[in-house]
């Protein structure tokens, strides 16, 4: 089943990377105006379009690094958790909590979680009177704080919420060159009962990456067309590095990772 898209009138998120318009086209969609909202309207699409990235996997080169980093760690703090999928196979091995901004990913992610604590957070200031011996930011989560401040702040978040001799794992949306303006992308979903394609073309404005999605979806309730826009900032691995150091966390960084997207790993430039 859809799901119904939520037509809050949320245009204060200036700061965010991601706003989403729900564009109504079509005799069918039953809207008469667009609105922004934020991720909540393909919130319950989220698992089906990103079903070819191998969380599994990625949830393994995790706890390799985790073993390598922080030998012993038991807790972990996912932020940005999305839906939670990350913290599915992590929590096998460690007791994972996370933060999201957008409620109806928290909701999912603590359905799929139920021994965490998963809430709504933003990451630029967030206190959640806990420490932990890892945490993560994954997916490229942090490109959608758009200044340098905003990511310095995440930073001092992440921080703070250490436990003694604990790590920051990072990993990053693409740098300037990696990012290919015009290039065009697709996904789809096809199932019985769903189908879904969502494309954009790879757009900037200076040095913030614009992924406009187009959404299709059809069920045998019709065809429904909704766009969302995605602001995420193009930095270089050694400006990301300068952006630990302002928060005092000391970094190295893997330019493979998880899956080719690269991975910072930092601690408080005070331990080790
Ligand atoms: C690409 S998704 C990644 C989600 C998840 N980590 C994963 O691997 O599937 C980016 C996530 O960042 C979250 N996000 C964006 N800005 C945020 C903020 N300021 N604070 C917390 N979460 C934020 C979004 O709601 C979304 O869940």
């Amino acid at each position: 089943m859809l799901p119904a898209v939520r037509m809050h009138g949320v245009a204060a998120v200036p700061r965010l990377g991601l706003l989403l318009r729900a564009t109504p086209r079509g005799t069918n969609a039953g809207y008469s105006r667009i609105e922004i909202v934020i991720f909540s309207a393909t919130a319950d699409l989220y698992d089906l379009i990103y079903s070819f990235k191998d969380y599994t996997g990625e949830a393994e080169k995790v706890r390799q690094v985790i073993n390598r980093e922080r030998p012993g760690a038991k807790t972990i703090l996912d932020v940005a958790c999305g839906t939670g999928e990350h913290a599915r196979f992590l929590s096998a091995n460690f007791s994972v909590d996370g933060i999201d901004i957008d409620p109806a990913f928290v909701k999912i992610a603590q359905g799929k979680n139920p021994l965490g604590n998963f809430s709504v957070a933003d990451m630029r200031s967030f206190e959640l009177h806990k420490r932990y011996d890892v945490v993560q930011c994954l997916f490229s989560s942090i490109g959608y704080l758009l200044t340098s401040a905003d990511v310095v702040s995440a930073f001092r978040c992440f921080r703070d919420h250490l436990a003694p001799d604990g790590v920051v794992m990072v990993e990053p949306w693409l740098s300037p060159t990696e990012y290919k303006v015009g290039s065009i992308h697709m996904l789809t979903v096809d199932r019985p009962d769903l189908k879904i394609c969502r494309m954009n073309v790879a757009k900037h404005e200076g040095d913030i990456s614009i992924l406009n999605f187009h959404y299709l979806t059809v069920t045998r309730e019709g065809v429904r067309r909704m766009e969302e826009t995605h602001r995420l900032v193009l930095i270089s691995s050694e400006e990301m590095a300068s952006h630990f150091r302002a928060a005092h966390l000391g970094c190295t960084f893997d330019p493979v990772g998880l899956n080719g997207r690269g991975l910072f790993v930092a601690r408080p430039v005070d331990a080790r």
